[in-house]
């Protein structure tokens, strides 16, 4: 009987590992070149990476804030004096996870997989008239039946066109800060589970060789690549861009997978993987880290950058482009033209607005 619960649990584990939270399946990670190290690593909490700053004054957008990741990436910027601006799939659950932490803090609805709520949300925040520090998207979703929303496979909307949106239609926001970082939480699985041709544009509906794995390391490869190209499409102005792995951490991912891979994912997580104070360390340190002010296009885990060697596209420019330009066609309905405010216009604006 022991046996047999030992050899579930390795199967099981086995088969989560590698596609469900990401597992590097072997490949090689080296430091990436010319940009400054940290001295964290995968211990360091999200608490230990910000300690000593003072974030009074700034503003940050962490999507997906009542659960996991995304709840104490909030409630760790709060603390340190960030004012966060919260989303939730709906206002109760923002509202709840945002009344719950220390600090200052404002829910606002987002369901990424409905790009009406989406442009819906990016206006709410855009009335605040504030600009925008750290714009975190970490809100994700993996399993549950496959499905297409807008005639395409739910992850890739979920997890990449949705924040394409939302990013898009706040990035004037982020010129008005002092120098604003967009930080988009990835994973592993982008290259550990990702298809081997990376991103298959010629399945975006996901209609062959299907699975949960596959699909998730497609969105998150999207993820990577999306965070790639901005930063590329940034250069020359103070906003930055990276994208980062955040750990494997025994959060609510795995709910719409069935009991048993849950429980495994527990065990697994419990053996190997990090707390959830641990699991928010890197993005808080790639959103709020002085050393990190001028870097730009690179791909964070354990709070250091790394280059992926080996068979992968995490770092491929010519897909990346390619990917901006196929996702902008198919949310081209939800986007704004994006043009660099000017200060003034905006400051003239926020007056108007006030008279009114
Ligand atoms: N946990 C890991 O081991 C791991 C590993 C690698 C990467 N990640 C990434 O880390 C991020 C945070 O995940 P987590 O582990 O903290 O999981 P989590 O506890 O499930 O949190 C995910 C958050 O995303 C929200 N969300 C899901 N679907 C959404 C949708 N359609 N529209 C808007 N929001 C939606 C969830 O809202 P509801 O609560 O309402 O569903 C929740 O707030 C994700 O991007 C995930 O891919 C996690």
């Amino acid at each position: 009987m022991s046996v047999d619960r030992r050899r579930f649990l390795q199967l099981t584990g086995a088969a989560l590992a590698a596609p469900a939270i990401g597992g590097c399946g072997g490949h090689e990670r080296i430091p990436a070149s010319g940009v400054p190290r940290s001295n964290f690593d995968e211990d360091s909490t999200a608490e230990e990476v910000t300690e000593g700053l003072d974030l009074s004054g700034k503003i940050a957008v962490v999507t997906g804030c009542n659960s996991g990741i995304g709840y104490e990436t909030m409630r760790v910027l709060a603390l340190r004096g960030a004012y966060v601006i919260g989303t939730g799939r709906t206002l109760d659950k923002a509202q709840e996870a945002c009344s719950s932490v220390i600090g200052i803090t404002t829910p606002v609805e987002l369901e990424l997989s409905d790009f009406d709520s989406v442009v819906a949300c990016a206006e709410t925040i855009r009335s605040l008239n504030s600009p925008i520090d750290m714009l975190i998207c970490n809100a994700g979703m993996r399993g549950g039946d496959r499905e297409q929303v807008y005639g395409l496979e739910k992850h890739f909307v979920v997890n990449h066109l949705g924040h394409f949106i939302l990013v898009n239609n706040l990035l004037e926001r982020l010129y008005l800060s002092w120098q604003g970082r967009v930080v988009v939480v990835g994973s592993r699985a982008a290259y550990s589970s990702a298809p081997d041709a990376g991103i298959e544009f010629g399945n975006l509906r996901g209609t062959t060789n299907y699975s949960v794995g596959r699909a998730y390391g497609h969105s998150k490869l999207a993820n990577v690549l999306y965070s790639l190209e901005l930063a590329r499409l940034l250069k020359g102005t103070r906003i930055t861009s990276n994208s980062l792995h955040p750990g494997v951490i025994n959060t609510s991912i795995d709910r719409n997978e069935p009991g048993f891979f849950q429980f495994a994912f527990g065990v697994l997580t419990a053996i190997g993987g990090k707390s959830i104070a641990q699991g928010a360390a890197t993005t808080c340190y790639v959103a709020t880290s002085p050393l990190l002010g001028s870097v730009s296009g690179q791909y964070f885990e354990d709070c250091n950058p790394v280059t992926v060697l080996g068979d992968n596209h995490m770092h491929d420019a010519a897909q990346a482009a390619e990917l901006w330009k196929v996702s902008q066609a198919l949310t081209k309905d939800y986007l704004l033209e994006i043009k660099r405010p000017d200060w003034e216009d905006f400051q003239n604006g926020a007056r108007r607005r006030s008279k009114t």
